[in-house]
């Protein structure tokens, strides 16, 4: 399994730039099963994430192949037909967002077979609302064997209010809206950046939905879609944890190729926090300056503060003057780099949802463990401030979400090698990642 090796307290200066974001990339592959023709997608990410989706695809009927090298972050994908319209444990399990196919394997096909994701590091992640969604579109459900088994004539436009906001569950249930027969309401809906290119995407391929960016989608169903091509919005929880480990190592670090309204929660706190930070039309610089003051954050849906970047924040606090209470109100379980960084020299109590952080604690190399996506990047930020040398295991965790890491951190003055064997991209039935 390979690991991270990772010397501390170079600061990191240069340029990095941000690839595409990996949680629009899902739901806009996934929307190729909605039209049997061509998508192009640009500014796809090569992670792991994504080629596992490319393979639950293929194994469905579809067509689809990346570029490689420079073109590697072109992906075409087209489901002519799709003769198996399962999404199969083996592959679900690595990467729970496959459930991102109910939605359009019903509205194109009229069955599916989606092996239910199970739990994950970071809380139980049920789908209820996703499936609700769907039998008020007129699907039919039922449980067997681990798998949600789904049947629909036609789907049927309906009201529908989720219950609480969900990303893919908003993703999920508006791509079977798009086909369904008639007008659907979807009500708190999730508001995410990643939403917004999703609907885009449908937009071009002739979808007729109004509200985007809104709590309230409106739409109207149409008949077929068409082909499309698109380019993925840039990864704003990528941008923001190299922004982050700009600050935490006190560099002169340029992120590009960002959307910075995609951040702005973060910019904002950063900021409070007396961060000196540069903030152009597609960058952000972070500057050296005095130690920053701990500031508590809690994580809300978008545009709130992102619960994905709560770890790397966690980070960055251990380094802060005086005390932030960061309280995490999206996911039950989503501390466990806590417990990591504290065996790193921080200083954090974690009460029930709130994690209490108080610096500056020095942080001290230190073999540690990945658990989750945005876990390792948090112990990634540490080990580049901490002294001394950390091996950070487990790390296929952030292969999922952050493309040739290393490399990118070496080209900025980071110390970081990678060792261990190198696993092919998918070993026969991947053990379960979060
Ligand atoms: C998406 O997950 C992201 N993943 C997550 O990013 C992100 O953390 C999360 O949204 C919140 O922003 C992708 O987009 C692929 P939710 P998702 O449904 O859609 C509860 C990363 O690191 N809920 O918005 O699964 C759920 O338990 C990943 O890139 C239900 O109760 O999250 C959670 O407490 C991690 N029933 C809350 O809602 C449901 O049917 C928000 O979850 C669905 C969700």
């Amino acid at each position: 399994m390979d690991k991270l090796v990772i010397r501390g307290g170079v600061p990191l200066n240069g340029t990095i730039r941000v690839g595409g974001a990996k949680n629009a990339a899902l739901p806009c592959m996934a929307a190729c099963l909605l039209t049997d023709g061509e998508l192009l997608l640009d500014q796809v990410p090569d992670v792991r994430d994504l080629q596992t989706t490319r393979h639950l695809l293929e194994a469905m009927g579809v067509e689809t192949d990346a570029g490689s090298g420079r073109a590697r972050h072109r992906v075409r994908l087209q489901a002519r037909e799709i003769p198996n319209p399962e999404a199969a444990y083996e592959l679900v399990k690595t990467m729970r967002a496959s459930t991102l196919v109910l939605g359009p394997l019903l509205a194109r096909t009229g069955r599916a077979r989606v092996s239910l994701p199970g739990g994950c590091a970071i809380g139980a992640r049920p789908i209820n609302l996703h499936l609700l969604g769907l039998e008020k579109l007129g699907a039919r459900l039922r449980q067997e064997h681990g798998y949600i088994v789904a049947e629909a004539d036609r789907l049927r436009g309906n009201h529908y209010v989720f219950d609480r906001i969900t990303v893919t569950g908003t993703e999920d249930v508006l791509m079977a809206a798009v086909l369904a027969e008639g007008e659907t309401v979807l009500e708190n809906c999730a508001l995410e950046p990643e939403v917004v290119d999703l609907i885009e995407l449908l937009a071009k391929m002739g979808a007729r939905i109004e509200g985007a960016g809104t709590p309230t989608l409106r739409v109207q169903g149409v008949a077929r879609l068409h082909g499309a091509s698109h380019r993925i919005i840039p990864d704003r929880i990528e941008a923001g944890t190299f922004i982050l480990a700009g600050l935490i190592t006190g560099g002169q670090l340029t992120v590009s190729g960002l959307n910075p309204l995609h951040l702005r929660a973060l910019l904002d706190r950063l900021q409070e926090a007396g961060a000196r930070l540069r903030i152009g039309g597609d960058l952000v610089e972070t500057l050296p300056g005095p130690r920053l003051r701990g500031l508590d954050i809690t994580t809300a849906e978008y545009p709130g503060f992102a619960t994905d970047l709560q770890a790397q924040y966690m980070a960055l606090m251990t380094q802060a003057e005086g005390a932030a209470i960061l309280t995490e109100t999206i996911f039950e379980n989503r501390f466990m780099h806590a417990l990591e960084l504290v065996r790193m020299g921080a200083d954090i109590k974690i009460e029930g949802n709130r994690a209490i952080v108080r610096g500056p604690a020095p942080l001290a190399g230190a073999a540690v463990q990945a658990s989750d996506l945005r876990a390792s990047a948090s112990l990634v930020l540490a080990a580049l401030a901490a002294e001394g040398e950390t091996i950070i295991d487990r790390i296929y965790h952030i292969d999922r979400g952050y493309e040739r890491i290393e490399e990118r951190l070496r080209a900025v003055g980071g110390i970081v090698r990678r060792i261990g064997r190198l696993i092919p991209q998918r070993p026969a039935g991947a053990t379960a990642a979060s």
